[in-house]
Formats: C-alpha cells, sequence, structure tokens
C-alpha cells in the first residue's frame, strides 16, 4: 500500500458544494492541472451526464465514473474535483485511499446546496426537495471519511481555497 502522501487533492461533497469552481482556483494558485471528473466522463462518452444518466442508467454512469477515477488517481500533481457521488461509492474510497492523496470535504449548508441546484438541467440526480435532502442524509457518513472538512458557508471560492492552503499537508 502506497502511505506517501501525493501532490493529489481530491475535492469531494455534494452537488452545489462549489469542488469544480474551488478546483478550478486550487489549481491555478498551485499551479497543477485540475481534473474535473464530470467533464472526464463526458469527454470520454462524447455525452454529457444528464444523456448519461437517460441513455444507460445509473448503474453504468457508477461503472465508468470508477474507470475515470482509476485513470485520474494516477496524475500527479493534479487537483481532482469528484461529482457529488463519487466518494459515496465504497470501492472509490478505497481508491482513493490507497492512491496516496489527500480529500478534502466542501461542505456546506443543506439549504444552500438546494438553491444552487434547484433550477439547473445538468444534473439527474436532483429530483425534489425530498430526495435531495435524503440522499445528503445518506452520504454525509462518506463525506466524514474525508481527511479534512472545510467549511464553503458565507465563504468566497478564493476564501475557500486560501483555506485549503493553510492545511500545508501537500
Ligand atoms: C452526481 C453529481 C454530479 C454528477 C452526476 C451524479 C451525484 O456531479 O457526477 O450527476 O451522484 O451526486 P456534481 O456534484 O459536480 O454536480
Amino acid at each position: 500500500m502506497n502511505r506517501r502522501r501525493r501532490r493529489l487533492i481530491y475535492l469531494l461533497g455534494f452537488m452545489g458544494s462549489g469542488k469544480s469552481t474551488v478546483g478550478k482556483l486550487l489549481a491555478e494558485t498551485l499551479g497543477w492541472p485540475l481534473i474535473d471528473l464530470d467533464t472526464l466522463i463526458e469527454a470520454g462518452q462524447g455525452l454529457t451526464i444528464r444523456e448519461i444518466f437517460e441513455n444507460s442508467g445509473e448503474p453504468f454512469f457508477r461503472q465508468i465514473e470508477h474507470a475515470a477515477l482509476t485513470e485520474a488517481s494516477k496524475a500527479e500533481p493534479a487537483v481532482i474535483a469528484l461529482g457529488g457521488g463519487t466518494f459515496a461509492q465504497p470501492p472509490n474510497v478505497d481508491l482513493i485511499r490507497e492512491s496516496g492523496g489527500t480529500t478534502v470535504w466542501l461542505d456546506c449548508p443543506p439549504e444552500v446546496l438546494r438553491a444552487r441546484c434547484e433550477g439547473l438541467e445538468n444534473r439527474p440526480l436532483f429530483r425534489d426537495a425530498q430526495s435531495f435532502t435524503q440522499l445528503l442524509v445518506d452520504r454525509v457518513p462518506f463525506y466524514r471519511l474525508a481527511d479534512f472538512r472545510v467549511s464553503t458557508e458565507g465563504r468566497k471560492p478564493e476564501e475557500v481555497v486560501e483555506q485549503i492552503l493553510s492545511l500545508r499537508v501537500f
């Protein structure tokens, strides 16, 4: 098992927590490449995430997500912005831990997450307020397994990046 901390940061958290936005800024600040897992999946399939869900269903999406993660986790240095469900799949948690990278959970209050996701067409798992809340409740125990939790409440992306850099673990 690889116990050395690699120059590899995984950003995780629920839909709307700012993984892509913070990831882009963090990667720019560090001068590291950003790998946005959803973007990688879309490029590989030539389809949007919504189309993949509609055409082939969630189990297929989870398979290709795991394959994309396997590839992405070989990169170094890199900031990897995960999808909201990536770190809630036990095989992905194992893979990420084995990779020797650092995991950072971008935590955000449910009402803020909901407000950000409402009206957006590109999130097939956002159906209604009740299922959204249930999904969040189901996933928080996984998110808690992250090495670090950074609250994004009331913070601009720049401030979240500063918090992450202050962890000084990579
Ligand atoms: C998902 C979140 C999405 C995307 C897919 C599934 C989820 O990513 O991977 O729609 O299971 O919560 P974002 O968190 O970037 O929206």
